[in-house]
């Protein structure tokens, strides 16, 4: 059997990933580059579709692949690129776009919160077509799992869907693809509103603890952020949200289970618990924020870390868009 492959991405959008990028996604990601063969992506070609400014996108191009190293990927065990310098994405995506609906698309619930936001007539085609590059981005390297939060979910069922309509169609080409989606960190959740996921053009400043913020900010947060009626420290997601969020972030980062945590705070009250978990999040976050500030300082090492990343992609994505071409019935270019 060779070792199952994971692929998955992350949008350089912000000036830092928040504890929802990194619980729900990244800290996946460097779990399972000791499993399993894996490509990790910085998706700069999505990073594009709501307007954006070339000098804050190429520092948050380097960021973002900083916090991966950062993080711990090591790129000795994974393979990071940036999104951009694998032009096979861009092609995969025009021909799974010519075997997706209008209609599938346009049910796309990010694409109609996103676009609802800009306006209809505002909203790009490229928003529009997000998830058909998504599908390319995981169906070129013949990904079985796809390590996501759940707000992803939708968009890798729309891949499974148009891998099976290509295979269906053209022939055996492409592997159908699996989510690989934690439950208790799949969702987490604003600090002010619980209601809603943790979320960097959702979520107000108070809501979101950045991985590379400052530790007395952090602590603040924590320390305002909303609970619920009552002193009890107990997990219900339907009377206590602000709390399992909190218990969730907790019983992740310290490797204990939720229950645990609530025989251990069982009549302590918010205070003493809310100090512990901040303690908690700053002691995880901060060796995270010096590597990132190590990566970042070298600029140089890290785009040769990039540049070795995107040459092993082009290799995998390559041999596949190549069998596609044929599958398609492009003439050979010669
Ligand atoms: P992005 O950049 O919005 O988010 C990166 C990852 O973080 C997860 N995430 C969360 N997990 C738990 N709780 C939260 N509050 C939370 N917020 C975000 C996301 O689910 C994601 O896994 N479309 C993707 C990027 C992408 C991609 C891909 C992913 C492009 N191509 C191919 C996988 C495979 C996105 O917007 O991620």
């Amino acid at each position: 059997m060779p070792t199952p492959r994971v692929l998955s991405g992350i949008q350089p959008t912000a000036d830092s990933f928040h504890l929802g990028n990194y619980l729900g996604a990244v800290r996946q990601w460097v779990a399972l580059q000791e499993t399993h063969d894996a490509f990790y992506c910085v998706v700069d070609l999505h990073a594009i579709t709501m307007g954006h400014d070339p000098a804050v996108l190429r520092r948050r191009s380097r960021v973002a692949a900083a916090q991966l190293l950062g993080a711990g990927l090591d790129p000795k065990r994974c393979t990071i690129f940036v999104q951009s310098h694998v032009p096979e994405h861009a092609e995969l995506f025009w021909v799974l776009s010519c075997l997706t609906g209008f209609g599938e698309a346009s049910r796309m619930t990010q694409f109609k919160d996103k676009s609802a936001k800009a306006g209809a007539e505002t909203a790009s085609v490229g928003l529009f077509n997000y998830p058909i590059l998504q599908a390319a981005d995981i169906l070129l390297y013949q990904t079985d799992q796809v390590p996501v939060g759940e707000d992803q979910r939708q968009h890798l069922e729309l891949t499974r869907d148009l891998a099976q309509r290509f295979n269906h169609r053209f022939g055996e080409t492409f592997v159908i693809p699996g989510p690989y989606i934690v439950k208790d960190v799949a969702k987490i959740a604003d600090l002010q509103d619980p209601a809603i996921k943790m979320s960097k053009s959702a979520s107000s400043p108070q809501g979101i603890v950045d991985v590379l913020e400052d530790p007395a900010s952090i602590r603040r947060k924590i320390t305002r952020a909303v609970t619920d009626m009552g002193t009890e420290i107990r997990a219900d997601e339907e009377a206590k949200p602000g709390v399992t969020n909190l218990l969730r972030i907790y019983a992740a980062l310290a490797g204990v289970s939720v229950a645990d945590l609530e025989r251990r705070y069982a009549g302590t009250g918010y205070g003493a618990f809310k100090k512990d978990l901040a303690d908690l999040v700053v002691d995880a976050l901060a060796p995270i924020r010096e590597r990132t500030e190590e990566a970042l300082a070298d600029e140089a090492e890290l785009d040769r870390v990039l540049a070795e990343g995107a040459a092993r992609a082009r290799d995998v994505a390559g041999r596949t868009m190549r069998l596609v071409r044929e599958r398609v019935g492009f003439l050979p270019a010669r």
